[in-house]
């Protein structure tokens, strides 16, 4: 065996890895610390380093309100699984009573309700949408910190032995599930530290601010879960407040949704619209709120776009093969609705959306 001494790169990952987090770079604005490391847990379970005994990966994020905590969750499920419905959600704070917690693991045969219902945990719900390609499930528990005793003893043990016993006593493999827990946990010191920020928050750089707020996230984490707990987490991730330019992001992100709305929905055409720079800017001043993140954002693209389109297609003024364009108008302060062009094709509507590549670039 010659001796040698050949430096590797450990931060290039495989091709599947890669194209995963590309995905989430599309979907999700700034959180580069969480989409490097669910890529990295992926990476892991797909070469199959994962501990044996514990599931593919577990996650806590913590961080402000509307900043993407549960969108990345239901993204991976989107890109993983071809659909978000994959991920299965649990609000703790629902899950108080022993009634409850029966609807996530069913109740003990003979009981009232056996069998009626699937139980929320069970195998074939965590299996149902694993693809030729992807053997994972997705479960995202919200809230942990509203979480009764009971289901706080389950999620230890799903968390440490990957397992979970239902009501009739079958057993659950978590193994290929990634887990995500969320918390708001120190989410009023870490709003206590946006507070000076008025209007927009400064660019989400990794500044001494935003370390500070990391350290609130962590602090409060410590504080108020046990070591034990929090030695069992593959990662703990502290989610950043938005700033203009991921709000910017965020935006386009939202148009391209409503657009693909459009091309899928039986009523609606299939038409195009196309967004100038001021309207966009007008939808960014109405939709910028610091204390609910983008929600407030996609609030008013739903308030000031989509629903005056609904009302353009529903009086018949849009129809299909119709190319709109959506402006500002200064004087009134809304935006205004103009048909640029009649009877174009489908398919070279949804190459100008860019949703199929486009036929020129082929050629
Ligand atoms: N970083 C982001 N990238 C893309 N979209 C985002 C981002 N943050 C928020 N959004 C948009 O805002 C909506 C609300 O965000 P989300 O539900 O992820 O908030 P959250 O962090 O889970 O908040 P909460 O703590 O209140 O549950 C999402 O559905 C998504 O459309
Ligand atoms: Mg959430």
């Amino acid at each position: 065996m010659a001796r040698l001494s050949k430096p590797l790169d450990a931060t290039a990952t495989g091709r599947e890895a890669k194209a995963f987090g590309a995905g989430l770079r599309e979907l999700i604005a700034g959180q580069d610390e969480a989409i490097e490391q669910i890529v990295s847990v992926y990476q892991r379970y797909l070469t199959g380093l994962q501990e044996p005994g514990r599931p593919a990966g577990s996650f806590l994020f913590l961080g402000p309100t509307g900043t993407g905590k549960t969108r990345i969750v239901e993204a991976t499920a989107e890109l993983l699984a071809g659909t978000a419905r994959a991920a299965i959600k649990i609000d703790c704070g629902e899950f108080q009573h022993s009634h409850e917690i029966a609807k996530l693991i069913g109740s003990p045969p003979g009981y009232l309700g056996h069998r009626e219902t699937r139980p929320m945990l069970s195998q074939e719900a965590l299996d149902e949408f694993h693809t030729e390609k992807v053997k994972l499930s997705f479960v995202l528990f919200d809230e942990i910190e509203k979480a009764s005793d009971a289901l706080w003893n389950l999620l230890l043990g799903i968390l440490d032995k990957a397992t979970l016993t239902l009501g009739d006593g079958r057993r659950v493999n978590f193994s290929h599930a990634m887990i995500f827990l969320t918390s708001n946990l120190g989410a009023a010191a870490m709003e206590e530290l946006l507070r000076p920020r008025l209007g927009f928050a400064p660019a989400m750089a990794h500044g001494p601010h935003d370390q500070k707020i990391e350290k609130a996230g962590l602090e409060a984490a410590r504080r108020k879960f046990t070591p034990e707990f929090i030695n069992r987490l593959d990662r703990i991730v502290v989610f950043r407040p938005l700033g203009e330019p991921q709000l910017r992001e965020i935006l386009e992100i939202e148009l391209r949704m409503v657009q693909k709305r459009v091309f899928q929905s039986p009523s609606a055409g299939p038409f195009l619209f196309k967004v100038t720079r001021r309207a966009k800017e007008y939808l960014l001043r109405e939709g910028t709120n610091e204390k609910y993140g983008a929600r407030h954002l996609k609030r008013a693209v739903e308030r000031l776009l989509v629903e005056p389109m609904a009302n353009l297609i529903a009086s018949g003024q849009v129809r299909e093969g119709d190319v709109l364009r959506v402006d500002f108008d200064a004087a009134k302060g809304r935006l205004l609705f103009v048909v640029e062009a009649e009877g174009v094709p489908a398919y070279t509507l949804a190459e100008m959306a860019k949703l199929v590549p486009s036929r020129a670039a082929a050629a």
